[in-house]
């Protein structure tokens, strides 16, 4: 009786790794943008990780150090404001990506080059989150 407990106790505990792996690898899993989103999240992932936004911003799913120049980008689906200026919707998303400063000149997100097919990527992995 105790015996057969003890084992399914043990049992339990080696199906817990996988368990925890089997999340991992949902948690890596594409999710879909959000109905009215164009663009390619999957792509703007890669993106993000050419451009190094990383280097200034938290990025879920973007390994990088964790630095805090820029705000977090982990709940850009759920703001209402962006860079306490714009509406929070894609367009703006796009426009600040390409251009801050067009938006804030005292900004000191730099303007990175960002194409607008990248952008609008970039934008519909951020919006994903
Ligand atoms: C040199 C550091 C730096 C880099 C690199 C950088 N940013 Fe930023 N970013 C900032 C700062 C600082 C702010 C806050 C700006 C403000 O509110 O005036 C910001 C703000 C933002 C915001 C608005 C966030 C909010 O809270 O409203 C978004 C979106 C954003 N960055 C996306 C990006 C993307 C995408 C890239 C890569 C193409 C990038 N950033 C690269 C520094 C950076």
């Amino acid at each position: 009786m105790d015996g057969a407990e003890r084992s399914s106790g043990s049992g339990a505990l080696k199906t817990l790794p996988m368990l925890l792996l089997a999340l991992a690898l949902a948690g890596c899993t594409p999710k879909r943008p959000p109905a009215g989103v164009q663009g390619d999240p999957e792509r703007g992932k890669i993106a993000v990780s050419q451009y190094a936004c990383q280097s200034c911003h938290l990025i879920p799913g973007v390994p990088g150090s964790k630095v805090y120049v820029g705000r977090p980008l982990s709940d850009m689906a759920r703001r209402k404001v962006l860079a306490g200026a714009l509406p929070n919707d894609q367009a703006s998303l796009v426009r600040w990506i390409r251009d801050p400063q067009s938006v804030d000149p005292h900004t000191a997100m730099p303007d990175m080059g960002v194409s607008e097919r990248d952008a609008l990527d970039i934008s519909a992995y951020l919006l994903t989150q």
